[in-house]
């Protein structure tokens, strides 16, 4: 214990000696001295508040979710969503309106309740990295008037152009407008069924478009929406 102590003592004396005697000859041997203690404080601290840790969200994504949207989030079941490549952003905030209630959901509340918002945060970075993998359109007759709606919108009735939002070949625009292309067409059914009649009512600008389609409509952008790339 004596000799630790005295050796550390020692050591001190010289670093601090060191550090003195650089004073005339600047920087070369005060900076070892100096950056030895406050080295291992300043990585845990700082970065880690500001940067998301993939390894953490690929880990949690693994245990928790995967089973429902798969191994690298491209689920491969048409009710869950594919989250692979979607924009960061836009995952966190559907993360914390499932938990806060903002959009309802019996499966994804209980799951987003116990998640911190590091870990959210976590989980979207990574998941938001993985390549997407294409889906298809299956109806033909339905596609074109899908297509039609999606570039265009419905004159008539002000619908918007999905396009306009989305961006033309559906990837969305980072951090605002989710990307759509190759999404379950089960899926964005449900979900502007939802934003049409009040199920889902995290987004008035959403609400606004889904308003005026109907059924069919709803079914031929969903079905368009998932063969786009
Ligand atoms: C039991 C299956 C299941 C599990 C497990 C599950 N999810 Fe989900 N998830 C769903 C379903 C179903 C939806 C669609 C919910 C809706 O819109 O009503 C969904 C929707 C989502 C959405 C919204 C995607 C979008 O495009 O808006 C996100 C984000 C999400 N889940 C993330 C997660 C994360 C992160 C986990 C793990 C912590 C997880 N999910 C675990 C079934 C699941
Ligand atoms: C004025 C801009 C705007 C237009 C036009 C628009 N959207 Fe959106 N859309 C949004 C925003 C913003 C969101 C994100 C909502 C949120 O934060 O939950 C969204 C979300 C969605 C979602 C949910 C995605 C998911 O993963 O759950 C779907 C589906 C969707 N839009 C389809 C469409 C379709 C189809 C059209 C055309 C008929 C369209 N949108 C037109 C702005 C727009």
């Amino acid at each position: 214990m004596k000799l630790l102590a005295c050796l550390l003592t020692t050591a001190l004396m010289a670093a601090a000696s060191s550090a003195f005697a650089a004073e005339e000859k600047p920087a070369v041997p005060a900076t070892p001295a100096a950056a030895a203690a406050p080295a291992p404080a300043a990585p845990a601290a700082a970065p880690a508040a500001a940067k998301p840790d993939l390894a953490q969200g690929q880990q949690k994504f693994a245990a928790v979710c995967a089973a429902c949207h798969g191994p690298d989030g491209n689920s491969g079941v048409p009710a869950n969503p594919k989250l692979a490549y979607q924009h960061p952003e836009y995952l966190v905030k559907q993360l914390q309106e499932f938990k806060n209630g903002k959009r309802p959901s019996p499966i994804m509340q209980g799951f987003a309740s116990q998640l911190s918002e590091a870990d959210m945060k976590n989980i979207a970075y990574w998941v938001g990295t993985q390549k997407a993998k294409p889906g298809f359109a299956k109806d033909r007759e339905l596609v074109t008037l899908g297509e039609r709606i999606y570039r265009g919108g419905i004159g008539e009735r002000q619908v918007a152009a999905c396009a306009g939002c989305h961006s033309p070949n559906g990837a969305g625009v980072p951090s605002q407008f989710p990307r759509l292309s190759g999404q379950h067409a089960d899926y964005t059914t449900a979900q502007l069924l939802g934003f049409r009649d009040g199920a889902r009512k995290n987004s008035l600008m959403m609400a606004q478009v889904a308003a005026k389609l109907n059924d069919r409509e709803i079914k031929a952008v969903a079905d368009y929406i998932a063969g786009l790339r």
